[in-house]
């Protein structure tokens, strides 16, 4: 038994391969486009471990595809790959629907072909996880409930449209072709190995480099945030139990207006790294132009999934967030490493 991890080499795909083989040993293959986003550093712990093979290619290659589910007998396919950055989406949208939807859509072809020649045994117990994100759901007003399975889709950017054109391709394939497939909408996703262009590392790097702090508009957007580990938690457990078809919302329960998040690295790296002239890191915050269309809230209701598979965040923010701060102190090496090149010229392009 294989599974195949795809989009393995960034922020939530290293994270769930490390956890997957640490709590397990059923092997992974990783196959990664290696985009900026992607970073085969993440997978080091995993060097020399016959467990797990990289191969990079991208999801757009049917021929690829088809040649790792037969070769490595593959039982379950977790699909991460994608552009995932809104910011970036607003600057250049065409490749988000290349890599979300189209990209998608021709690992749904391999899939299936695949999963046409197995046996009857091989062919009930297969699946196809696609994680995918809760901004499909569009945006709250602040008192309005948290958003559930059964909510409407009303993408707000062309990342968010992305994501939703690919989950309503995977529900096609589902009704159309009985493709067994699972779909997690998650909220806003914290802890090692992010890349620092989304808010809580680039907060970080941007103050231990004396930056400022950029915090769009009036800072008062609502975001639901989950320790990466816990997401990973989850998506096992729908992997493990989840019903072909079904869709399951992931949170953390746990909503912070951004200016709250940033505010608490402030004080976190006061504690941990004081600046030079014992002055607070939250002098270095700036408010600047707001995101176009930015969503204003996101909630999630995760009740379904704690009610029929049991999960439930067990990491807590401050926590979260504490362990997080450490690890970017520590592993000061892998910033400077992801933050070369293609980093530095998307930082002078989306903040001049
Ligand atoms: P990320 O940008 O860190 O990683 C994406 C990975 O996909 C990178 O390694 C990249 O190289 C790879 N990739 C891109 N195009 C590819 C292609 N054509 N073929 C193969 N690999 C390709 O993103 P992330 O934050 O780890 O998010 C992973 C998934 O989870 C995405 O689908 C995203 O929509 C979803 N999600 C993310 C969050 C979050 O807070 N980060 C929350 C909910 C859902
Ligand atoms: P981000 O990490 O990009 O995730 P998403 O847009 O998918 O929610 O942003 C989280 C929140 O932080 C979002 O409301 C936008 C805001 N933000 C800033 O205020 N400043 C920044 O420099 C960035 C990157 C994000």
């Amino acid at each position: 038994m294989t599974i195949l991890v795809t989009g393995g080499a960034g922020f939530i795909g290293s994270n769930f391969v490390l956890d997957w083989l640490a709590t397990g040993d059923e092997p992974v293959v990783t196959l990664d486009a290696l985009t900026y986003a992607g970073n085969l550093a993440n997978l080091s712990p995993l060097d020399g471990d016959a467990r797990h093979k990289f191969v990079r290619g991208s999801i757009g290659d049917g021929a690829l595809l088809g040649g790792l589910l037969r070769g490595h007998e593959v039982r379950a396919v977790v699909n991460f790959a994608a552009e995932s950055h809104v910011d970036r989406s607003i600057s250049g949208p065409a490749a988000f629907f290349e890599t979300n939807v189209m990209g998608t859509l021709h690992l749904l072809e391999a899939v299936r072909a695949y999963v046409a020649g197995l046996d009857d045994a091989a062919r009930a117990s297969f699946r196809l996880l696609h994680v995918s994100t809760d901004e499909v759901y569009g945006t709250l007003a602040h008192d309005e409930a948290a958003f559930a399975e059964t909510n409407p889709y009303k993408p707000n950017s062309p990342y968010a449209a992305s994501k939703a054109s690919s989950d309503h391709v995977v529900r096609a394939y589902r009704e159309t072709f009985g493709l067994p497939v699972l779909v997690t909408n998650c909220s806003n996703n914290y802890g090692p190995l992010q890349f620092p262009e989304k808010l809580i590392p680039l907060v970080i790097h941007n103050a231990l480099n004396g930056k400022a702090l950029p915090v769009y508009g009036d800072g008062l957007q609502v975001r639901d945030w989950l320790y990466v580990g816990d997401h990973c938690a989850a998506l096992r457990r729908v992997l493990e139990a989840g019903a072909p078809g079904e869709t399951y919302n992931v949170g953390g329960d746990n909503q912070k207006t951004n200016i709250e998040v940033v505010r608490t690295i402030c004080a976190l790296l006061d504690a941990r790294r004081p600046r030079a002239d014992g002055l607070s890191y939250a002098g270095q915050i700036t408010h600047v132009t707001d995101r176009p269309g930015h969503d204003r809230r996101y909630a999630i209701d995760a009740r379904k999934l704690e009610r029929e598979l049991g999960w439930r965040p067990a990491q807590g923010f401050e926590r979260g967030l504490a362990k997080t701060v450490d690890w970017y102190l520590g592993n000061e090496a892998w910033v400077a490493n992801v933050t070369s090149g293609a980093y530095r010229e998307w930082v002078a392009r989306q903040y001049g």
